[in-house]
């Protein structure tokens, strides 16, 4: 079995800023569905630009004709004309957002859920090492930059660009002389965005990683609460905080120092260039070799033609946000997803008939240990026999967890085979294997749900009432019935807060409510007081008597709910057999069981 490694995210110095442009392009799948409505969009924004062009024009009639002749008449009708060219492009730039409001919404609620759906996806494996901070950032802040990108420096970029050629074109034919002094400042202004460029995407790049190891840095804060407090750690936990935020702010500040520079140079030139044609006009309208109508027009196209020219500065470090933003999705969404597994493919063993569940020569070795480290689980061998239950008793750290993940394929073997009554669980969907086999964890996990949702979880759709009471039954969680609104209860994280062994129990309900034909149970009973324990072990015999499983176990009288018991020590089964068998010839697993009176009292009899 091939373990497919996700790549970890790679290390800041070693990035090569990729092009901006082919980062950006990977964004067009998404924006393919709402291209016309882009492109009605950019084509009204150019327009409504472009009569704000053909204000200067009705100014230069205005001065060279009606004023000069001391018409009034003429000057209100120039002024008329006026208030309708600027009403037109207020009402033009008005209809663009309009349109482009809704449609980029999609798109970013669209790449929002693909994201979630890829992460839902990828393996477990996946989620050990890539911080969930990271993750979220990506979901929430880089979207959003996304979304801002597709909005204006898109539009803009374009609209801008073509309103600075056609105003360019303008100013040259009032008089070409004064346009190409006009000119001369875009030689130093293209550099310079082009050293920009380079630089201020590494420097969002950096940023946006900060922002998503702050944000692991909260979310841990608040999740480890009752550690941080009951251990008084806000001091050096605040130290973190505030280590990650400085760093976070040198870099938003430095992204703001060279935003600075690149505006300074963006603006100071061309008003240095205006000034000059200012100067160079009136010097010539003087001479009366041009009329103020004309310098009036060309001055004042310069004017309007300002704010394009200066919003190219921010236009462009958003862009290439949105780009380090773009390429940062992209990340998680390259990564491999499991692979759902063969469809519809219950292909029955051929002569193995009902075979439990088997190891074969199974060794695992975690993705992202260090190579040469000796593996988890070492060749391990162990045969669990149709409706028998198995103990798996081992030190800790022993990799007992380790191996019952192995059964759902939350990792995958390194080599060796585990096989569910004889087919190979490779061989089996990912749907259809999770659904035979059920599983609960040592850490049991409730969701923002209610009581009854998060056991019904463990089952199909066509599960219900009966069910969801059958299962409370067996893990002698009846507690819920006394809850405020019984199994309608909302607990986790924005509900109602359970024990933990209240929560251990519906963990036990939710594995058990699907009646698989396999059930793996990773210490369910560690944190049960003993009253309890024995009510859940007297209700788990019942499930146990007619269901595979394997149970991993500390205290011998969870042992004992097992036919028999299997040792894992050093990475590999050492030793199978009944409690009583091991206690009396196996030294370690006596060792292991010791100091519990339980374990004692079965070992006088
Ligand atoms: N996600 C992981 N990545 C790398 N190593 C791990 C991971 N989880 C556990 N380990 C290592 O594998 C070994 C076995 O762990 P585990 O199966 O949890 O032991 P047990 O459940 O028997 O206490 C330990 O040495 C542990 O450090
Ligand atoms: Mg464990």
């Amino acid at each position: 079995m091939a373990t497919t490694l996700p790549p970890p995210p790679p290390p800041l110095e070693t990035r090569e800023a990729s092009s901006t442009v082919r980062t950006l392009l990977r964004l067009w799948p998404y924006v393919r569905p709402v291209r016309a409505r882009l492109l009605t969009a950019a084509v009204i924004a150019i327009l409504a630009s472009c009569i704000g062009l053909v204000i200067p024009l009705v100014l230069k009639w205005m001065v060279d004709g009606p004023i000069a002749d001391r018409d009034p008449a003429g000057v209100w009708l120039g002024a008329l004309y006026l208030l309708l060219l600027g009403l037109a492009e207020a009402l033009l730039f008005g209809l663009r957002r309009w349109l482009v409001a809704r449609p980029l919404a999609g798109v970013e609620a669209g790449m929002r859920a693909g994201l979630y759906r890829r992460l839902q996806r990828l393996p477990v494996a996946f989620h050990d090492r890539w911080p969930s901070g990271q993750l979220l950032s990506r979901g929430t802040t880089d979207l959003m930059l996304v979304r801002m990108f597709l909005a204006f420096p898109l539009t803009f970029l374009l609209v801008n660009g073509v309103t600075i050629l056609v105003g360019v074109i303008i100013m040259l034919i009032q008089d070409w002389a004064l346009g190409l002094v006009v000119l001369i400042p875009a030689v130093p202004v293209v550099v310079t965005c082009l050293i920009f460029e380079k630089r201020y995407s590494r420097a969002s790049r950096l940023g946006q990683d900060q922002v998503g190891d702050l944000t692991t840095v909260v979310e841990e804060s608040v999740l480890g609460i009752r550690v941080i407090k009951g251990f008084g750690r806000h001091r050096s936990q605040a130290r973190v905080f505030r280590k990650l935020s400085e760093d976070l702010r040198g870099t938003e500040l430095r992204k703001a120092r060279l935003l600075g520079a690149i505006m300074s140079v963006i603006v100071t030139l061309p008003e240095l260039a205006i000034g000059t044609t200012l100067v160079l006009g009136t010097m010539r309208v003087a001479d009366g070799d041009l009329s103020a109508g004309t310098l009036v027009a060309f001055l004042s196209t310069a004017l309007a033609l300002r704010w394009p020219v200066d919003s190219i500065g921010f236009l462009l470090a958003m862009s290439q946000e949105a780009a380090t933003a773009t390429e940062r999705y992209f990340e998680v969404m390259d990564t491999e997803e499991e692979e759902p597994g063969p469809h519809g493919a219950r292909t029955p063993a051929a002569s193995a008939g009902d075979d439990g569940l088997r190891f074969h020569d199974v060794t695992f070795r975690y993705p992202d240990a260090p190579s040469g480290s000796p593996p988890v689980l070492d060749r391990v061998d162990l045969h669990i026999r149709p409706g028998e239950s198995m103990a798996l008793v081992g030190a800790t750290g022993s990799g007992k967890t380790t191996l019952t993940a192995l059964v759902p394929r939350l990792h995958e073997a390194t080599s060796g085979r585990i096989t569910l009554d004889g087919t190979d669980i490779t061989a089996l969907s990912r749907e259809e294997l999770r659904c035979r086999v059920s599983v609960a964890f040592e850490e049991p996990t409730l969701f923002s749900a209610a009581v009854g949702e998060n056991v019904l979880m463990g089952a199909g759709a066509a599960a219900g009432k009966d069910e969801l009471e059958r299962a409370l039954g067996v893990a002698q969680a009846d507690f819920v019935h006394a809850l405020p609104q019984g199994t309608d209860t909302q607990v986790g994280e924005q509900g109602l807060s359970l024990s933990g062994g209240q929560r251990q129990r519906l963990a036990l309900a939710r594995a058990v409510v699907g009646q698989p034909d396999f059930l793996v149970l990773d210490d369910p009973l560690s944190a049960l007081d003993v009253h309890t324990e024995a009510a859940v072990e007297a209700a788990l015999r019942r499930v146990l008597a007619d269901t595979t499983a394997l149970i991993v176990a500390h205290r011998p009288s969870t042992v004992l709910l097992a036919d028999r018991v299997a040792l894992l020590s050093g990475g590999r089964i050492t030793a199978v057999g009944t409690h009583h068998e091991l206690l009396r010839t196996n030294a370690e697993y006596a060792h292991l069981m010791a100091g519990d009176p339980v374990g004692q009292k079965e070992e006088q009899r």
